[in-house]
């Protein structure tokens, strides 16, 4: 690999320097979901088992370079001690003498947690004198932080470029599955990609067309493309001024020879709201006064025979309003057959990007996939081609 380990740098006696992502959603002050806080574990349990000091720099939310007293990491040492099941000792700034002193105080089995990198003005500037203070605090940098890999801070990449460096057990695994999935996979790959807008996806349906076999498009996106199809869509979301983009996608990807599914069938309703009467037809036939909400059973049945067809499977978005009954029908069970090829070992599935894992976590798959990331804007990023700057940081 083109990057160190942790088993390829040396830990012991060490002083290390852990970027992490535990910008968790909170809500009055609980944290709603664990998982981010959960998956750096591994990485803090090798490095301390390896004989090193574990001090954690991470950001929370967006303070701008000022100190937001909400937006402190301080609420975070009460979880972080209940996931690790170790002690955290909280140093109240990111460097200097408050962060010495904190690293100083903690045991060799303790973690140390820095506050909020981005209550410093330079942190985002990716400032290289911050970057200097924090590289005087520790020996060695360790990225763990895929889903904040995208911005290239002074925490995620400047340190890199100061300190002997190596990827955390989260980041790897990340890595190693984005690998699997789009930069050399096993063929036939399929993608699914749904949600709202067109418009916010481009680039990512662009990249995607020419590296996958089939591109499945879902939810609101669909429509968009129905309409540059010429297909009546009433009053479904569709951006008609992406039209021609849309047909643009559709050529690049004939000429790519990827194939691009739409639904064949709609679930069509009045109103957009749990519940709602609703009513299953072809494509052709959406009324003038209706909304298309979700794909119908032909559809799920044609992507589960592209799914069985494919080797590999990477999934951002759902193909219909999931976050509302009915309409949630197509993702849950397109999810569920992807799910179940995967428990057969004949898929590799992938999913990530903002409301997929919630969509995958309602559909009850999420533990069935081969690897679910933790990433939202980085995983879309990635998945648009584009190179992350805290993962190039660490290539040698
Ligand atoms: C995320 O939550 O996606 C990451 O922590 C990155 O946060 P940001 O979008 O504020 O940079
Ligand atoms: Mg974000």
């Amino acid at each position: 690999m083109p990057w160190n380990t942790l088993d390829d740098v040396a830990l012991a006696g060490k002083v290390v320097l852990v970027r992490v992502d535990i910008n968790v959603p909170m809500d009055a002050g609980r944290v709603t979901d664990m998982t981010r806080i959960d998956k750096i574990k591994p990485t803090v349990e090798d490095i301390i088992a390896k004989g090193g000091r574990v001090v954690l720099l991470a950001h929370f939310d967006r303070p701008k370079g000022k100190v937001v007293p909400e937006m402190s990491l301080r609420h975070l040492v009460v979880p972080l001690e209940a996931s690790l099941g170790r002690e955290v000792v909280f140093g109240a700034e990111c460097v200097g003498p408050v962060a010495e002193a904190a690293i100083a105080a903690a045991g060799a089995a303790d973690v140390v947690l820095l506050e909020n990198t981005r209550f410093q003005p330079g942190e985002e500037k990716n400032d290289p004198a911050l970057a200097a203070a924090m590289a005087a605090l520790g020996d060695v940098y360790v990225n763990d932080a895929f889903s904040a890999a995208h911005r290239a801070h002074a925490s995620t990449e400047g340190l890199a470029r100061v300190l002997p460096s190596a990827a955390g057990r989260l980041m790897a695994a990340e890595l190693r599955a984005l690998e699997a999935a789009l930069g050399n996979p096993e063929r036939p790959v399929v993608a699914v990609v749904g949600g709202a807008k067109v418009s916010t996806k481009i680039e990512l349906l662009a990249n995607l067309v020419t590296k996958v076999d089939h591109l499945v498009i879902g939810g609101g996106m669909a429509n968009t493309f129905l309409v540059a199809e010429g297909v009546e869509v009433g009053r479904s979301l569709a951006e008609r001024e992406m039209a021609e983009m849309a047909r643009e996608i559709h050529r690049k990807a004939q000429k790519a020879g990827c194939s691009i599914h739409l639904p064949v069938d709609i679930v069509v309703a009045r109103e957009f709201k749990a519940g709602a009467a609703s009513q299953v037809i072809d494509v052709a036939d959406c009324p003038p006064d209706a909304m298309i909400l979700d794909a119908g059973p032909k559809t799920v049945a044609a992507l589960e025979a592209v799914f069985a067809a494919c080797k590999t499977l990477i999934w951002n978005g759902p193909l219909g309003a999931f976050e509302i009954e009915p309409f949630n029908a197509a993702t849950n069970a397109a999810a569920q057959a992807a799910a179940r090829l995967t428990r057969e070992g004949r898929l590799i599935s992938v999913a990530g990007g903002g409301d997929t894992v919630a969509a995958l976590n309602a559909a009850g798959v999420a533990e069935d996939f081969t690897f679910i990331s933790t990433a939202g804007g980085a995983f879309l990023e990635w998945m648009e081609g584009k190179d992350l700057p805290g993962v190039a940081a660490l290539m040698h």
